[in-house]
């Protein structure tokens, strides 16, 4: 089951040539699409916990979580930090977690397009920002369902941080080093690359297992 997966299937070989002017667009027109409520109390609790354990301490947040291996990992990791790990999966953000959390993290069950945008409308700066292993949408056709090619790229850029997004699908990190490097002019460069130690997540371990090549960027946004 898990050294299994298969490799990704695209007729894309390389960044898609409508990116920048879709990247230039979604800067010139703000994104308006209604925040809903479930989100702003997700997000609310959320500060609420970071509140609760250190108002000031660092923020990390672990973008599309999945069962949150990564949000726990990074908690250790960064223990004078404080991590949100948010899914829209319920169920992948209830399964399988210790019955203590640690202090310094906490899970969000909300859309991250609303939750980013409240992140941004509240001034909120990252320390740190993980997009681990997202889902790529390889079609040709879902170039706007992509993290950079969504109205929502940029909010997600806003928050700062230390960037760092993985895939085991080398265009959707070229796609990503590409669109961050024409929003902020700042160097970004998707590279080959193997974890050092444990998989940090789930996906990375299946991706691991069943030989596929890893990619990443990571690029700090001040
Ligand atoms: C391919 S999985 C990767 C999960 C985990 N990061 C890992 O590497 O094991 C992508 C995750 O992103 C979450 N996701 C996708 N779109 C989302 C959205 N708009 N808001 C919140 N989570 C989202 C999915 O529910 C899923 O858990």
């Amino acid at each position: 089951m898990e050294g299994n997966s298969r490799f990704i299937r695209s007729a894309q070989g390389e960044p898609h040539a409508d990116l920048p002017e879709l990247v230039r667009r979604h800067f010139a027109h703000p994104f308006r699409k209604p925040i809903l409520d479930y989100n702003r109390q997700a997000y609310a609790a959320a500060l609420a916990a970071r509140a609760g354990w250190n108002p000031k301490a660092p923020l990390i947040l672990d973008a599309g979580c999945g069962v949150g291996w990564s949000t726990l990992r990074l908690a250790e990791d960064y223990p004078d930090h404080f991590v949100i790990g948010v899914d829209q999966s319920s169920d992948r953000i209830e399964r399988g977690k210790p019955l203590a959390l640690p202090g310094n993290a906490v899970f969000a069950r909300a859309d991250l397009v609303d939750f980013w945008r409240l992140l941004q409308a509240d001034g909120v700066r990252l320390a740190r920002h993980y997009l681990l292993y997202p889902n790529p949408w390889p079609k040709i056709g879902h170039l706007a369902r992509r993290w950079h090619g969504h109205a929502i790229f940029p909010s997600l850029l806003a928050l700062g941080g230390v960037l760092e997004c993985r895939s085991n699908w080398s265009v959707y990190i070229d796609e990503m080093a590409l669109a961050i490097a024409l929003a902020t002019g700042r160097p970004a460069v998707g590279e080959a690359w193997q974890p050092s130690g444990e998989p940090l997540t789930p996906f990375e371990k299946k991706y691991l297992a069943s030989g596929h090549a890893l990619h990443r960027v990571v690029v700090d946004l001040g």
